[in-house]
């Protein structure tokens, strides 16, 4: 059996502080052999740095993802191809810089296949289809993986759960992020597929998706631009803790919350 932890959307430093001080208790207690944190949101609530993604390694994250924010710190594009353990939406143009999939190797050397589609409703980059980019991202790694995690980084529920049933059989792992807001419905799909629509963030529950909540209230009333400073308060880790058998086939799927008081 394979202990899996994929952890949503760390936002900010609440988010790094709870990663930095629970990651490496979480991996003993929960005798993880893959913890995979998606760090779109790790840098001030908007995008990832170098020095940022080591942090959140160097606490024991095996592997960190992006999404729809992977560009906005000016110098990550030049960072990113300098980090080996994190890799950018698969679904970007091919162009982009950085690693658009990811190998991990346990030390039973265990291999799982890591990637991150973007999906394209309601969401600003122009991706190619989520789908199709699965497909040939499988394709291409056919014999190289035992498990595969494909995240799917979406605002659109029914684009998720689609990709979940589309994939379900021939990923091990299809948990979708970027609302930041988790939801009740980890559960194993047909075929062994663990799969959950959104895995939530790590970071403050008590603003608005990890904002202060009185900028982004007034935001709503007055249309203004405003600064949206990170929240602080009531931080935790969510995610999704999969157990895989040795062919790499889901067999538990639930949802993960730890509350973190600094
Ligand atoms: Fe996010
Ligand atoms: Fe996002």
């Amino acid at each position: 059996m394979k202990k899996l932890l994929f952890l949503g959307d760390v936002v900010g430093s609440p988010g790094r502080d709870a990663i930095r001080a629970l990651a490496g208790s979480l991996r003993a207690e929960l005798a993880l052999d893959f913890l995979v944190v998606n760090a779109e949101n790790a840098a001030a609530g908007s995008g990832l740095t170098k020095a940022l993604a080591l942090e959140l390694l160097g606490a024991g994250a095996d592997a960190l993802t992006l999404g729809d924010h992977v560009w906005d710190q000016k110098q990550f594009e030049r960072e990113l191809p300098t980090l080996e353990r994190v890799c950018r939406p698969a679904n970007l143009p091919a162009a982009q810089p950085g690693r658009d999939r990811l190998t991990l190797a346990d030390a039973s050397g265990f291999r799982l296949l890591v990637f991150t589609v973007l999906g394209r409703n309601f969401m600003g980059p122009k991706a190619d289809c989520p789908f199709l980019t699965a497909d040939r991202i499988l394709a291409e790694q056919a014999g190289l993986y035992d498990a595969a995690l494909v995240e799917v980084h979406a605002e659109a529920t029914s684009e998720k759960v689609a990709l979940g049933h589309y994939l379900a059989g021939r990923a091990s792992v299809v948990v979708g992020t970027h609302t930041h807001v988790p939801t009740a419905d980890a559960s194993v799909l047909a075929g062994g597929t663990a799969y959950q629509t959104d895995a939530g963030m790590c970071g403050p529950y008590g603003g608005v998706i990890g904002r202060d909540k009185a900028p982004v209230i007034a935001r709503f009333l007055d249309g203004m631009p405003r600064p949206f400073p990170v929240a602080t308060d009531d931080v935790r880790l969510s995610g999704l803790l999969v157990t895989l058998d040795a062919s790499g086939r889901a067999v538990s799927a639930e949802r993960f919350e730890r509350r973190f008081a600094p």
